[in-house]
């Protein structure tokens, strides 16, 4: 085999998998945010036909350097401020590279101490960042979908075990009714996740929520008062539109109560713990049941990195854990596999680690405070010019703005237009990377700061950029 790793032709690979890589990243704050390359023209140039005979490893990365050459939004970039896709650090990236060189697969601790050993070590930096309880366990998941799901899973199973119903072994046919309280501004990956673990996603009691989306307590309070059974209660922090956060500390002591289960989706949010100054919008969030967070966001890691976190190990292992006699188990040692749902998987908490200890903890508050002030300036240099409202208290790191036409501010209708207009124009300047998207039935453009690569100057770019769109839309 004259491509075995270590061969020159397996090293020409990795230099040219290297230099694109460093090409690429030295141009992407200034990369244009206009995508040109379409999904079509992509797979053209990709080929279309099974190749019957293989290639060289370093020309297949050419062609797959060439066939990316400009239909990769700059998400890695300091002006990409749509759907809360996080940048990357320096340190995750290159983690990244090293992890698909070891070829490491957490699991079966005799076999891999070494991811086996950090994913425990992230995990416990996790709780500490995030002043979490400390007795909690974690999972390093894909994302905040499989948290939800982890959290739901664990929930579904310590509700029922209290019912004397064992969901494990016996599934839900004949299992006492669980119900299942969620906002009606949930994430729609927790409805994926009800879906999986057979909850339903219908089959909920949603919850009203005020103007800047939070869950009404005292709609909660009804819900919770009027239910039978074991109860779910699923609660947010970070809308996905305003940022928002459940009220906490209001629906943790009423779940207590009851004796039902609360969960948080906090794919986002729940980084406002890292700061003293927002933290406050977030309190009582530690009195929770389970979290799922994302590190691809907020946190900056590359992608396929989140954390399901249970309060109770044992029902965490309840609903996770398999044993089977082929793996090994070392006593005392972590095996990752036990805390989530696949047996193999890449050595994820690699480059979480990488991340966290490049920008220790006050890193890690910088980051996320600087976003959020970026948010904050965003509003305040786009809400300045007469004809453009923030719909939100821009309490974290999302803003939305619509658009109104002069003269017509009450024509919602003409509002609608000129709002998705204008984050047309503004992403087709290439100057940002700005997205429309609907609100509570009205047009929005969604502002999210999700990047340690923004800067000051970045704002000012993306901000010029927008209002230069809206007086062109207001031209047109
Ligand atoms: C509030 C919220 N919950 C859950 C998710 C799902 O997270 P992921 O895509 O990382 O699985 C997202 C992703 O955008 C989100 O914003």
């Amino acid at each position: 085999m004259s491509d075995r790793h270590g061969s020159k032709a397996a090293e020409a690979a990795l230099a040219r998998a290297y230099e694109a890589a460093r090409a690429y990243l030295r141009g992407v704050h200034e990369a244009s945010n206009r995508v040109a390359v379409t999904q079509p023209e992509v797979r053209a140039r990709l080929g279309t036909a099974l190749p019957e005979k293989g290639e060289s490893a370093e020309a297949v990365i050419g062609a797959l350097v060439r066939a990316a050459e400009g239909a990769l939004a700059p998400t890695a970039g300091g002006r990409f401020f749509a759907y809360v896709i996080g940048g990357t650090h320096p340190a995750g990236v290159a983690a990244e590279f090293l992890n698909a060189a070891w070829d490491d697969k957490p699991g079966t601790p005799l076999v891999t101490p070494f991811g086996c050993a950090v994913d425990g070590l992230v995990g416990e930096w996790v709780l500490e960042l995030l002043d979490l309880p400390r007795e909690a366990s974690v999972g390093i998941v894909t994302g905040a979908s499989m948290g939800n799901f982890l959290g739901i899973a664990a929930a579904r199973h310590a509700l029922l075990q209290r019912e004397g119903w064992d969901v494990e072994a016996q599934g839900l046919f004949g299992a006492p009714p669980i119900t299942v309280i969620i906002s009606e501004e949930a994430h729609p990956t927790v409805h994926k996740a009800l879906r999986f673990a057979g909850l339903g996603a219908k089959r909920v009691v949603a919850i009203e929520t005020d103007a800047q989306g939070r869950m009404r307590t005292d709609r909660v309070a009804a819900a919770l008062g009027a239910a039978t059974g074991p109860v779910l209660v699923c609660t947010q922090a970070g809308n996905i539109m305003t940022g928002a956060m459940d009220p906490f500390a209001e629906v943790a002591p009423l779940c207590r109560e009851r004796g039902a289960w609360l969960h948080v989706d906090g794919a986002f949010g729940l980084w406002a713990r890292v700061s003293p100054g927002l933290n406050g919008a977030i309190r009582g969030v530690e009195l929770a049941d389970s979290w799922a967070t994302d590190a691809h966001k907020m946190l900056n890691t590359p992608y396929d990195a989140g954390f399901g976190i249970v309060r109770d190990p044992a029902a965490h292992l309840g609903a996770m854990d398999i044993s089977a006699s082929y793996l090994a188990q070392a006593a005392g040692a972590r095996d990752p596999s036990r805390y989530v749902p696949e047996l193999s998987r890449r050595a994820r908490a690699t480059p979480i680690y990488a991340t966290i200890r490049a920008l220790g903890r006050e890193g890690v508050r910088e980051m996320i405070e600087t976003c959020c002030a970026h948010a904050r300036r965003m509003r305040d240099l786009l809400t300045a010019r007469t004809g453009v409202a923030c719909l939100n208290e821009v309490v974290f790191n999302q803003a939305i703005f619509r658009f109104s036409v002069p003269g017509r501010a009450s024509d919602e209708a003409a509002g609608d237009a000129i709002t998705a207009q204008v984050a047309t124009r503004a992403r087709e300047s290439g100057e940002c990377w700005v997205q429309s998207s609907v609100w509570r039935e009205r047009t929005v453009m969604r502002f999210s700061v999700v990047d340690r690569a923004t800067t000051v100057a970045d704002i000012e770019r993306a901000a010029a950029a927008v209002l230069e769109a809206y007086e062109q839309a207001l031209a047109a």
